[in-house]
Parts: C-alpha cells; structure tokens; sequence
C-alpha cells in the first residue's frame, strides 16, 4: 500500500512534466515482488503532454549483491576482527610459557600471520571509512604539516632529511587523506634507503587539480615492479608489510577524484605524483 501510494506520487508528477528517477517494489504477474528502478518522463507532442512514458528495470540481483557485500564487510570489519583479538592474547600468553626453539619459530609464524590479518582488515576498514566520510575541503599545507611532523623522527634515526615547500591551496578529501602522504613518506623512509625526501607542490592549471610530489633519492623501483605496485599485495622481497599500502593509497586517492603516477625522480630515486581536485 505505501508502494502504491508512491507510485500513484511518481505518475502524478510525471503527468504534470517532470522526469522521476527513484527505486521501488513492484509486483509481477504472478504476483511475486520484484525490485525494480523507475524512471518515469512525459512524453510531449508539440508542447503539449501527451501521455507518459515509464522504464522499470529489474535491480534484485544488484539490490541482493549490495547486502551480501555489506554483510561480509561488517563481518570482516567487526566479528572477524574481535576473534582476532583473542587469538593475539592467548599467542601472548603462550609466548611467555617455557618453549623449545622449534615452538618458538611456529609462534613467530603465527604472529605474522595475525599481523598481515590485522593489517588487511585495517586496511578494509579506511577504505570503507573514507567512502562513508563526506569529502569536504582540507587545507593541503595543514595535513601535509601534520603528517610530516609525524615521519620527522623515524626520518632522523634513519639519517634521512625531509624537505618540504610549503603548500597553498584546499583539496576535496576527508581525514584519510592522511594516509594517504603518510603511507609513501612511510615507504620512502623504509624501503628506498635514500638520505633525502622532498615534498613539493601547487596547482596544476592544465588538470585543473593539486598535484603533491613526494620523491626520494634512493634506490630507485625498476619499471616492472612500477606497473604492478598498486595492486593489493604487492611487495618488495625485503618488505616487512602486507603490500597493502599503495593499494590503499591508490583506492583512497581515486575515492577523491583524484589519480596518482609513480616516476624515476631525477637523478635517481622515486617520484609519487598525487592530483587532487581543487575546493575552491
Ligand atoms: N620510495 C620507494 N623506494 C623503493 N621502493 C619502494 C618505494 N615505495 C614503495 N616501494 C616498493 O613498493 C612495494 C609496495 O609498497 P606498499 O606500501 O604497497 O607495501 P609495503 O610497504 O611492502 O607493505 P605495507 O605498506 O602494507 O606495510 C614495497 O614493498 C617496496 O618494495
Ligand atoms: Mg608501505
């Protein structure tokens, strides 16, 4: 009954001109329920309606692929990862029980096992985060300040300088953004063996966009790895991580309408080139 009321609104307002566009519960024939989307427009012959004209499109496989997506994402998001508490606690108690060498190594096993789950869900969760969160302008300086603040000690120990040009401008983003920088200062700080960063920067007239460069002098990615390193799981042979960094970097860039490129820096070492739209 309220479907029908809201369907007799749709045609009522088609009839008198306007475009609808919704989604709704229609019944079929045989009487069963189908989702469906509705679009609904007049149909005019020499400026005058003449009738209306509707399109119902079956959406229960869409609508059903949805839920079934969300329920899995909470239960990773939240069931998996309380189990996954216990699990660490219970490691934690038995690593401090007398163990031979063997039940050691097993036990170190275990433990980077939880890790690369723990990192995984983390990862899941910003990203669902980010794509709940309302995009709304952020100072580019301001994040950058913060986020470089936050390197400048791990930087240090590892005789690395970091060089930044302070940054105008306002970007379309949320709090995540913070990863994102966070994320390949990380990198360049651990894998690149470099002894300098520099973080620069500005409005880029031609894409309409901010562009962040971040570029190391280190040692540099070979072209293969290039193509690949955005994909989940991707990984230097030396890597402590999951792989799962730039993956995320990636993701959480694209959820802002912005791209990111990754280039030889000159005249050597890494460049990540980060474009994201303006806020004003
Ligand atoms: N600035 C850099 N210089 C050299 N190699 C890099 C640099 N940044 C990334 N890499 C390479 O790219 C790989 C992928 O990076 P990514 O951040 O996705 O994963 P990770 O750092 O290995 O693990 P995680 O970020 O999940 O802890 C790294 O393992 C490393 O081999
Ligand atoms: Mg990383």
């Amino acid at each position: 009954p309220e479907e029908e009321r809201k369907g007799r609104e749709i045609s009522k307002k088609v009839m008198s001109g306007e475009v609808i566009k919704t989604e709704g519960v229609r019944k079929r024939k045989d009487g069963s329920l189908v989702q469906v989307s509705i679009l609904g427009a007049p149909i005019f012959i020499d400026g005058k309606q003449i009738g209306i004209f509707g399109i119902y499109r079956d959406i229960t496989d869409r609508k059903r692929a949805e839920e079934e997506r969300e329920f899995y994402n909470s239960l990773l998001r939240h069931d998996i990862a309380n189990k996954l508490t216990i699990i660490q606690g219970n490691l934690e108690i038995l690593k401090d029980t007398p163990l031979n060498e063997e039940q050691k190594n097993i036990l170190a096993d275990v433990f980077k096992a939880l890790e690369a789950s723990n990192q995984l869900i983390d990862t899941i969760r910003k990203l669902h985060a980010s794509r709940e969160k309302k995009k709304v302008p952020m100072d580019l300086h301001e994040v950058l300040k913060k986020v470089i603040e936050s390197h400048t000690q791990h930087a240090q120990s590892n005789g690395i300088e970091i060089e930044y040009m302070p940054m105008k401008g306002k970007v379309m983003a949320n709090s995540l953004i913070e990863n994102v920088f966070s994320n390949i200062i990380h990198n360049a700080i651990v894998h690149s063996g470099c002894n300098k960063i520099k973080i620069h920067g500005g409005y880029d007239e031609e894409k309409k966009m901010y562009r962040v460069v971040i570029e190391d002098n280190g040692k540099g990615i070979p072209d293969e790895e290039k193509k690949r390193i955005f994909e989940p799981g991707v990984k230097g042979k030396k890597s402590k991580g999951s792989g799962l960094g730039l993956y995320l970097v990636k993701k959480l860039i694209e959820g802002y309408g912005g791209r990111i490129e990754v280039k030889d820096a000159e005249p050597k070492g890494t460049a990540f080139i980060i474009y994201l739209p303006p806020a004003d």
